[in-house]
């Protein structure tokens, strides 16, 4: 019987999330079983974020950043480079990200946005900042964008796009779910077909 290792065939995923991770748990989810793609790496800015607990639950290593480790040293690099990171993915982290960052990851980070981009985008536009604002502005439609991450917020350019129509009934509360379904069918299968393309 012919054994080798083949870790030169996996790829390895980091999740950087600040929230709950509904997205990060669906990606998990996704990759799981799968010996070619893997989560291994999820990092968060916050103590309390259920995404850690998540993450753990499925035997995923963490971490907690602060500003300080994160925009005043490049420590996180090591980390990364440690657990063979090919591709980061951004679900809900709300943190800018450093110059040094986006330079190792070119085209190799991903945001997921919800919103159509270029619109109800930038610094302050997330979660449900940006429901309201759709809502406000009476749009007839919303929806997510998934896009390479760059050092501005929301304006690396665009890899996909999906609506969902609105309407007068429709709350922040609504657009909000309308817009979260689309990202949990969406965003694993984009990462997928980003990394295999590779
Ligand atoms: C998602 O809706 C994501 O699009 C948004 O944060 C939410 C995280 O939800 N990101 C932004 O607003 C970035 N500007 P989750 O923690 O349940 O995955």
């Amino acid at each position: 019987m012919l054994l080798r290792s083949n870790n030169f065939m996996v790829k390895n995923i980091a999740i950087f999330a600040s929230g709950t991770g509904t997205n990060a748990k669906k990606i998990i989810e996704y990759f799981s079983g799968r010996t070619d793609i893997k989560v291994n790496f999820v990092v968060s800015n916050k103590e309390a974020a259920p995404v850690l607990n998540m993450a753990q639950s499925f035997g995923i290593e963490t971490l907690i950043i602060n500003r300080a480790y994160f925009y005043k040293s490049e420590d996180i690099l090591q980390e990364l480079n440690q657990k063979g990171i090919d591709f980061i993915v951004l679900a809900g982290f709300l943190w800018l990200i450093p110059d040094y960052l986006v330079n190792a990851y070119t085209n190799q980070m991903i945001n997921i946005h919800p919103a159509l981009l270029p619109k109800y985008g930038g610094k302050g536009m997330y979660g449900m900042n940006v429901h309201r604002a759709v809502k406000l502005a009476g749009e007839k439609e919303s929806g997510i964008s998934i896009h390479y991450v760059n050092a501005k917020y929301d304006e690396g350019n665009i890899i996909f796009q999906a609506a969902c129509s609105l309407d007068e009934s429709d709350s922040p509360e609504t657009i909000a779910q309308k817009v979260r379904t689309l990202e949990h069918q969406h965003f694993a299968p984009i990462i997928e077909s980003l990394i295999t393309r590779r």
